[in-house]
C-alpha cells in the first residue's frame, strides 16, 4: 500500500509538531510557557456557552451546508459599520478559517498551481495549498522594511505564469504587518492584471493597534469578483476550539464550487455556530478591551526580547505575533535545548521554528515565531526564561 505524493510532499506543522516533547517535559512536573501557539488565555465570552446551554430541541439535527441563518445574518450585521455588504449567498460557514482555506484551495487550484504568498508566512498554508495539488510561490518580504510586501516591482519579480492566486493575512500573522487601503490597492491592481484571486485571511481584523483603523479588502468593490475573504471566531472571540469560520465570496462562479465541497462535508456543528451567533451579538466595545490587552502584551513581550543581547525583533503592527532573530544557528536545535534539558526553577518556554514559515531554502533557520497570546507577567517570565537559555546554551 502507498500514500499519496501530496501527502508525502507535506511537513508537519512547526507550530505543534514539538507539542510530544513539550509534553513529557510536563509530564516529568516541568512547566512550559506556550508562545508556540495563537491560543489566547483571554476567557471566550459567557454568552458562547449560554447560548448552547439554551438549545432545548429534543434532536441534534444537522444544519444546512452554508450554516445556521441565524449565524449568516450575525456575520453580515458584523460587516456593516466596515461598509463591507454582503448577503447570504455569500456567506458560507466553515469549521474553521483552516476549513475555508482548504476548500477555497481545492475550489482554484490544479495540479502544479501556485499561490503567492508573502513569506514568512503562516505555515499551515503550506499544507491546504498542498493538499490541493499546489505550491507557494513566495514574495519575499524584507524584515527590515517592516516585512512590507505590497510594491508592484517587489510583486511582478515574484511572479510566475504557474500563479493562479495571491494570499496575504491582514494583519499578518506570523509579522504583525498592516496593510493600508494603498497597499491593498497594489495588491489588487496586480492581481488583476494577471488574473489572480485575492485571498484575504483577515481572522485578526479586530487586532490593529497604535490606534490604526482596520480596512477589510471587501471594502474595496472594484475588486469584489476576485476577492475572497477568509474569517473566523477563533481569534476574535478567544473561541478556537468551537472551530467556526466562514468564507465571504462574491463571485457566483466560486460560491457554486464552494457549495459542492460544503454540501458533500453536510454542514459545521449546530451548537457551535449558535454559540457563535450570539458572539457576534456581543457589543462592539467588547473588543476595545480585548484590543488593549494585546496591545500591552505586544510592548511588554518587544521590550523583553529587545533587552536580550543578539536578539533582533520587529515591532508588530498588529495580530498577536511577533518575528524574532535569534543568536542561534538553528532555532529548532535551540528548542530542542529549551525543552529538554534548560530548567529556570523547574521553567521553561516554547516557540514555534520560523524555517516551516518559508518556501524559499535556507531562509529562517534563526528565526522563530512568538505569540502573545498570554498575560503581561507569564510573557515577562517568558523572557526572562528565554534570556537565560541563550547564555547556558551558549554556554554549553
Ligand atoms: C492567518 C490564519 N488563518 C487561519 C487560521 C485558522 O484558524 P481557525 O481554523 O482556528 O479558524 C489561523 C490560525 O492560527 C491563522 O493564523
Amino acid at each position: 500500500m502507498r500514500l499519496s505524493e501530496r501527502v508525502n510532499k507535506m511537513e508537519f506543522s512547526p507550530i505543534r509538531k514539538f507539542n510530544p516533547i513539550a509534553g513529557a517535559a510536563k509530564a516529568s512536573g516541568v512547566r512550559v510557557y506556550h508562545l508556540n501557539i495563537g491560543q489566547p488565555d483571554i476567557e471566550t465570552p459567557a454568552a458562547f456557552m449560554e447560548a448552547i446551554r439554551g438549545y432545548d430541541e429534543k434532536v441534534l439535527a444537522y444544519a444546512e451546508s452554508p450554516g445556521l441563518t441565524v449565524l449568516q445574518d450575525a456575520i453580515i450585521n458584523y460587516f456593516k459599520p466596515f461598509g463591507v455588504n454582503v448577503d447570504r449567498s455569500e456567506v458560507l460557514v466553515t469549521s474553521g478559517g483552516s476549513e475555508a482555506l482548504s476548500m477555497v484551495f481545492t475550489s482554484i487550484l490544479n495540479e502544479g498551481d501556485t499561490v503567492m504568498i508573502p513569506e514568512p508566512y503562516y505555515t499551515n498554508y503550506r499544507t491546504f495549498i498542498a493538499a490541493s495539488g499546489g505550491e507557494v510561490t513566495p514574495i519575499t518580504a524584507d524584515p527590515d522594511k517592516g516585512y512590507m510586501f505590497a510594491d508592484e516591482a517587489l510583486l511582478e519579480a515574484s511572479y510566475r505564469p504557474t500563479c493562479k492566486a495571491i494570499a496575504v493575512v491582514n494583519p499578518g500573522n506570523p509579522t504583525g504587518t498592516i496593510l493600508s487601503t494603498e497597499d491593498m490597492e497594489v495588491i489588487c491592481r496586480f492581481a488583476k492584471k494577471h488574473d489572480l484571486w485575492v485571498i484575504a485571511d483577515e481572522v485578526y481584523r479586530e487586532f490593529a493597534y497604535d490606534g490604526r483603523k482596520m480596512v477589510s479588502f471587501g471594502q474595496l468593490e472594484e475588486y469584489a469578483d476576485r476577492v475572497i475573504i477568509i474569517d473566523s471566531i477563533s481569534k476574535r472571540f478567544s473561541a478556537c476550539g468551537a472551530r467556526i469560520g466562514f468564507i465571504i465570496a462574491k463571485n457566483k462562479e466560486l460560491n457554486a464550487a464552494l457549495m459542492k465541497i460544503a454540501q458533500g462535508r453536510l454542514c459545521c456543528p449546530t451548537l457551535e455556530m449558535l454559540g457563535a451567533a450570539a458572539l457576534y451579538q456581543l457589543p462592539s466595545d467588547y473588543f476595545n478591551a480585548i484590543r488593549t490587552e494585546y496591545e500591552n502584551r505586544r510592548n511588554v513581550l518587544f521590550e523583553g526580547l529587545s533587552a536580550i543581547p543578539g536578539v533582533k525583533v520587529n515591532k508588530p503592527g498588529g495580530a498577536f505575533y511577533m518575528m524574532v532573530t535569534l543568536p542561534v544557528e538553528n532555532a529548532e536545535d535551540f528548542l530542542m535545548f529549551l525543552l529538554e534539558d534548560f530548567r529556570d526553577n523547574g521553567e521553561t518556554m516554547m516557540y514555534a521554528p520560523a524555517e516551516g514559515f518559508y518556501a524559499t531554502p535556507g531562509l529562517g533557520k534563526n528565526e522563530v515565531r512568538l505569540a502573545y497570546v498570554l498575560n503581561a507577567k507569564d510573557l515577562r517570565r517568558s523572557t526572562e526564561i528565554l534570556a537565560k537559555a541563550l547564555e547556558a546554551y551558549k554556554n554549553r
